[in-house]
């Protein structure tokens, strides 16, 4: 492939972050887009100049004009209200589905056979519009969620365990919202299941903290997290670009899979250069199939709403 062009919307925290870990990482060359006069050029300009200390591969452009975004081969879209402490990621619909639907629309325009990338809340709600509006295939069209919920995770097991945290590999399911799945079932580390290395009470206490994962630090930052969020983007991003076929929890299309019926949910998939190549299936118990199924009519439930809207 030449070198790849990627396009960031939105040059606020989850976005700018996005665009310095990507080119830090030499993806190719990034572009990031804001209608806010001066903030994405502003940002562009400094990461620039960071070059100037520890050299990166790839360059950004910041803009506020779409056409310079034009044949984009992944477009991530971060832009959108981020939660205050009192919201829950739901609170965000009827805003962001109009900021996703016309950023959708203009990436339709310019950039037609683009993967996208979704960042923005309630996560599978947005990818859902995304999908809808583009048109484009559903293997093109993903959520960002699963990444950073199974990192969540992975960081509160090997804070207890003293262990390094990229030994931890556990896979999360359902919606980004407080009904998602973490399976610990399906958690190993360097190999070793879970459960071998720490009783089930403690692994209840990290799942229900990487379910909250998100509004503990809306408390603290006084708005939403953006390093974790920011690099499971450019890690789809460069599975898809690279053509790793890595398996990561993320916001995929089932219909089938799970029983789940058409609806953009939380899986583990194989992300290569076709973006999603297949979604994992798993034997899941009664107690995940239950819980998955929660999550899903929830999510489902957003988009009926959403549907009125769009
Ligand atoms: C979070 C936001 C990005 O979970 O949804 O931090």
């Amino acid at each position: 492939m030449s070198k790849a062009k990627i396009t960031i919307v939105g040059a606020g925290n989850v976005g700018a972050t996005a665009a310095y870990i990507a080119a830090s990482r030499g993806l190719g060359d990034v572009v990031l887009l804001d209608i806010v006069q001066g903030l994405a050029e502003g940002k562009a300009l400094d990461m620039a100049q960071a070059k100037g200390v520890y050299a990166s591969a790839g360059n950004v452009t910041g803009t506020t004009t779409w056409d310079l975004t034009a044949s984009s081969d992944i477009v991530i879209v971060t832009s959108g209200l981020a939660r205050k402490p009192g919201m829950s990621r739901d609170d965000l619909l009827a805003k962001n589905a109009g900021i996703v639907k016309s950023v959708t629309e203009q990436i339709v325009r310019t950039s037609p056979n683009s993967f996208i990338i979704v960042v923005c809340n309630p996560l599978d709600v947005m990818t859902y519009v995304a999908a809808k509006v583009s048109g484009f295939k559903k293997n093109k069209v993903m959520g960002m969620a699963g990444a950073l919920d199974s990192a969540r995770f992975a960081c509160f097991v090997a804070e207890e365990l003293k262990c390094d945290i990229g030994d931890v590999r556990g896979v999360l399911m359902g919606g980004h919202g407080d009904d998602m799945v973490p399976l610990p079932r399906f958690t190993s580390v360097a190999g070793i299941p879970l459960a071998e290395l720490m009783p089930q009470d403690r692994i209840d206490v990290h799942i229900e903290r990487a379910r909250k994962g998100g509004i503990e630090i809306v408390n603290l930052l006084g708005t939403s997290a953006y390093y974790a969020p920011a690099a499971g983007a450019v890690k789809m991003a460069e599975a898809i670009l690279n053509d790793t076929r890595s398996i990561i929890s993320c916001c995929a299309y089932c219909d089938k899979e799970y029983a789940i019926g058409g609806a953009f949910i939380g899986v583990p998939v194989v992300l290569g250069a076709n973006g999603v190549e297949k979604v994992i299936q798993l034997d899941l118990n009664k107690k995940e199939s239950a819980e998955l199924a929660v999550s899903v009519a929830h999510v489902k439930e957003l988009v009926s709403v959403v549907n009125t809207m769009i």
